[in-house]
């Protein structure tokens, strides 16, 4: 069974994606960490464990198709090839959007469905030239429901995933994604007050979780939603 060896990962520098570069980064994987931050990508990636080969592609805005298309080539430079895609970046505001139209709307629309849509397409020929890939977006639990419009953005991520697992099913392509409720972060400590952490899930379990999509076991998993909401 093959193992994803040659792995991006996009968001590399946000919460979730730090945790899975950490979780990944292990002598015989090599990382392409990616994100659009400049400052804090490359301090984050140095200091790695010794063994973990790990290369940065900072200020990348990913919801540009010729950035993604310069990112996959370097991976296919550094690498020979990518073996799956991990998409990390993304995100959600309050908010109702039947109300609240026009600029978030378009900009959660770019953030979460542009960006899946734009790194799917830029690393999906390579993986079909070689017959293997393993593709894992980030949705969120509210996408799957009419009571946040403002996660349609993550809806949409959810139907991509689906029709990019059947489609490309016989290339030995798998596309999943994960529904993750609240991220336990440092960030969601200091903002969300009065609401119980209990039901928060950390981001290294989320990475655990992405480590096993893209793993030889996982090989016949393909189009899931995966909630990522339980307990510990
Ligand atoms: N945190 C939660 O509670 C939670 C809950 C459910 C689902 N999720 C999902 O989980 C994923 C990770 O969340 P997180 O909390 O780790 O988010 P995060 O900390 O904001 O990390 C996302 C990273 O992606 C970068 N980024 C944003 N737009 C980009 C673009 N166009 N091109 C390249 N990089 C870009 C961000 O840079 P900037 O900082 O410069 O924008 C940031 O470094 C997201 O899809 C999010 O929607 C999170």
């Amino acid at each position: 069974m093959r193992e994803a060896k040659c792995v991006i990962v996009t968001g590399a520098a946000g919460k979730l994606g730090r945790a899975v570069v950490g979780k990944l980064a292990k002598p015989g994987v090599r990382l392409l960490c990616v994100d659009r931050k400049v400052e804090g990508l490359e301090p984050f990636v140095s200091a790695l464990p010794s063994g973990a080969e790990a290369l940065t592609f900072a200020g990348a805005d990913l919801r540009d198709p010729v950035t993604a298309m310069i990112m996959v080539e370097a991976a296919v430079d550094c690498f020979g090839g990518v073996d799956a895609l991990v998409n990390t970046v993304g995100g959600l505001t309050t908010g109702r959007a039947a109300v609240d139209p026009s600029d978030k709307w378009d900009a959660l629309i770019a953030l979460n469905a542009r960006v899946a849509l734009v790194t799917s397409s830029a690393v999906l020929p390579v993986m079909q030239a070689s017959r293997y890939g393993r593709i894992v977006h980030i949705a969120a639990t509210p996408g799957l429901n009419a009571g946040a419009p403002q996660a349609a953005s993550k809806t949409a991520v959810i139907r991509l995933t689906e029709s990019i697992a059947a489609e490309h099913r016989a290339d030995r392509i798998t596309a999943n994604c994960i529904l993750p409720g609240t991220i336990d972060t440092p960030q969601n400590r200091a903002t969300t007050l009065d609401v119980k952490t209990t039901a928060w899930v950390s981001a290294d379990s989320i990475a655990r979780l992405i480590a096993f999509l893209i793993s030889p076991e996982a090989a016949v998993v393909t189009g899931g939603a995966i909630p990522a909401t339980g307990m510990e």
